[in-house]
């Protein structure tokens, strides 16, 4: 191990001596921890991301508005699409997913703090009749998935569930997992991973003390995956399990399709390296990232970044100008994975966010800031677009796609009482179009027994809630 010496002069090198002020209050196990904390970071690395944080996000507010381009051309509707290709699509997303060509790669690294529980945000039950958690939902869509593929092509190798954590996450979630029986699904094809951390700063690109003997630090972001799916030997996992189709998604919306057969079928159709499944954005203030271009490029300016003046444009038609809805449902080659982790990875952009950042200070007393006193950097799985040689777009409705966990129901919106809403309301339209003629009450539908509305026989016609078709 380094001496201490040397660790003084890294963080002299680096303006960063103020993390050792209280070191002679320190106990042997905790100048150790601290010691180890310190030499777990890049300093370098993290010296240069504050700076270029920051300039980015100068630049970034400075010029955007006058490099967006919205990208009306390349988005595809699947409701203007043709049934025939449909279930094209479809077919070639369950042959890639019976040959075990398909991953899923779901990000939950995310601290959960607009929801404000202390447990990953999987394990949310929003209060179906099912009280099934999040986690549970996808598994069980995973799981149906395969049958589905095993019955049309009378094989399934398995979709391998790749789940991105963070030490917010990690515990919890494999605990979660491992007392569930990974919901009947194999366990040696769901695999987490942790993504990285990285320190919090003050305004002037101080690294803030948690503790006197802890640093303060945030998941990376959702990013942050790329870096991880390098160093945690991901990559070369799904090498091994000839992957070839990867499909990422967001842990919070209660409706993703995930492994969708068609979305994946239409990008390999396209022979897409990233897809992009988006939803009408209609709301000016929908906190929703918008699909664009800059500079030519593909990219999403997210809600925070960009103006209001620009998210309210509107066309001829009233439709917002900008109305590629990101609803963090993306689809990667994984050559491109490859790519983007060994070439572009150290080049991705950095995010600032001004938050209230829990701090040790002089005096040694800890604060919990009521207005924002420092930075937290991050970086955007969507920032890869631009590397892409082949990137296609694929609206979807909302109503069946997309109704995201984010806030307490006090928010009213992006809430539970939202998603389970949206959940019963989708239910109720497969139950209707499958043949019932009155459908009162809760009445959810098991994914093990549908995965899209399909599957639904001799269904009664009258049902009266609370009710769950296993
Ligand atoms: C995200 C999208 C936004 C989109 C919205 C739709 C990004 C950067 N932004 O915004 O464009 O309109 O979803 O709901 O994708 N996560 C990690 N590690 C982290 C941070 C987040 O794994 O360090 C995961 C979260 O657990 C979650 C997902 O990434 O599953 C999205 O993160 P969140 O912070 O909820 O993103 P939003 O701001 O809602």
């Amino acid at each position: 191990m380094m001496d201490i010496d040397a660790v003084h002069l890294q963080l002299d090198k680096y303006g960063q001596r103020h993390l050792l002020r209280f070191w002679e209050e320190l106990t042997e196990d905790q100048r150790a921890d601290l010691t180890n904390e310190i030499l777990d970071i890049n300093l370098s690395e993290v010296d240069s991301y504050f700076k270029r944080a920051i300039e980015s996000s100068e630049n970034n507010n400075k010029i955007l508005d006058n490099r967006i381009q919205p990208i009306d051309d390349v988005i595809v509707s699947k409701n203007t699409c043709d049934p025939v290709q449909l279930s094209k699509y479809q077919e070639l997303g369950f042959l890639e997913i019976s040959a075990g060509r398909v991953a899923v790669l779901l990000m939950a690294g995310g601290q959960g703090t607009r929801l404000g529980v202390t447990y990953p945000k999987g394990m949310y039950d929003v209060g179906l009749p099912s009280h099934k958690s999040l986690f549970q939902l996808q598994a069980e869509r995973i799981k149906r998935l395969e049958l589905m593929a095993q019955e049309r092509h009378g094989k399934c190798q398995g979709i391998t569930w790749y789940i991105l954590t963070s030490d917010a996450t990690h515990d919890a979630t494999l605990t979660y997992f491992e007392e569930n029986n990974y919901f009947g699904l194999n366990k040696d094809n769901v695999i987490a991973f942790k993504q990285g951390m990285i320190p919090c700063f003050d305004f002037d690109g101080k690294i803030l003390l948690d503790e006197k003997h802890r640093i303060s630090k945030a998941p990376d972001g959702n990013g942050g995956l790329y870096r991880a799916l390098k160093v945690q030997g991901i990559l070369d996992d799904m090498t091994k399990r000839h992957i070839r189709s990867v499909h990422v998604h967001s842990v919070d919306n209660i409706l993703i399709k995930v492994a969708d057969p068609v979305f994946i079928g239409y990008c390999l159709s396209k022979n897409a390296d990233c897809g992009v499944k988006c939803v009408e954005k209609t709301d000016a203030n929908e906190n929703i990232g918008v699909l664009c271009q800059i500079d030519g490029h593909y990219q999403v300016v997210e809600y925070s970044e960009i103006s209001k003046e620009t998210a309210q444009l509107r066309r001829s038609d009233g439709k917002l100008v900008f109305n590629g809805g990101n609803i963090c449902n993306h689809y990667f080659t994984l050559d491109f994975l490859h790519d983007v982790c060994f070439t572009h990875e150290t080049k991705m952009k950095l995010h600032v966010a001004k938050k209230k950042i829990p701090f040790v200070d002089d005096e040694g007393v800890r604060h919990k800031p009521t207005s924002p006193n420092g930075i937290k950097i991050e970086k955007f799985v969507f920032d890869v677009f631009e590397y892409s040689r082949n990137l296609v777009a694929w609206q979807e409705p909302r109503e069946s796609e997309f109704s995201p966990l984010k806030n307490h129901d006090s928010a009213g919106v992006d809430c539970p009482s939202t998603a389970r809403r949206h959940v019963l309301a989708l239910h109720k339209d497969w139950l209707l179009k499958a043949g019932a003629k009155l459908v009162q009450g809760d009445v959810e539908i098991s994914p093990l027994l549908s995965y899209a509305g399909e599957n639904l026989n001799n269904i009664p016609e009258i049902i009266q809630g609370p009710k769950v078709f296993e």
